[in-house]
């Protein structure tokens, strides 16, 4: 398995991937316009050229990024590939400055296995919300918000 940057020939796969889960409502619809204007967000878990899973790195803020869009193919979760494509997300964001990470999420379990500390959404900054508009959810959000931060983290630097 190799992890790589989402390329244009990867978007039906993504595309498929994520909303076979948001019709199973665990996460939310990505439509194919979200997927190609954020596509440079995106890694993959690749195994002779096929998805194994996904994952997003959005950044929002300064040193303030979203991980969210993380998906493993229904056969092969629990077998680790989530937990590496959230690293892998992390690794690129603590490279690129990045010093606190979050999440909105149904996945709880998960994220705290990654070691994500739940937080109240309302102390998450009001820039988070700004694509909520779009959501199917809106204005009834139910996701959980997590948040995890790098040794580096110093909250007064946090201008939100
Ligand atoms: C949630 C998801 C991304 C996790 O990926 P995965 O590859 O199955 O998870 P991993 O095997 O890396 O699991 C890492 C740890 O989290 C645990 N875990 C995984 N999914 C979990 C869940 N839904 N609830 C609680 N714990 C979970 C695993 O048991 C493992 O724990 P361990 O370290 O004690 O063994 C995957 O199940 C998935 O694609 N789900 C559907 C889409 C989704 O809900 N995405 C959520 C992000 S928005």
């Amino acid at each position: 398995m190799i992890f790589r940057p989402a390329t244009f020939a990867d978007v039906e796969h993504i595309h498929k991937l994520l909303n076979y889960y948001a019709h199973e409502g665990l996460m939310l619809p990505r439509s194919r316009n979200s997927i190609y204007e954020n596509l440079r967000d995106y890694v993959l878990a690749v195994e002779n050229n096929r998805l194994l899973g996904c994952g997003a790195l959005h950044f929002v803020w300064d040193r303030f990024a979203e991980v969210r869009s993380v998906a493993v193919e229904p056969s092969l979760k629990k077998t680790g590939i989530g937990r590496q494509i959230v690293q892998h997300l992390e690794k690129e964001g603590i490279e690129r400055g990045v010093t606190m990470f979050f999440t909105l999420t149904y996945q709880p379990g998960f994220f705290a296995k990654c070691d994500y500390i739940e937080t109240d959404k309302d102390k998450l900054p009001q820039k988070v919300w700004k694509e909520c508009v779009y959501c199917p959810q809106y204005p009834y959000c139910n996701e959980i918000a997590f948040i995890k931060t790098t040794v580096d983290y110093v909250p007064s630097k946090m201008q939100f």
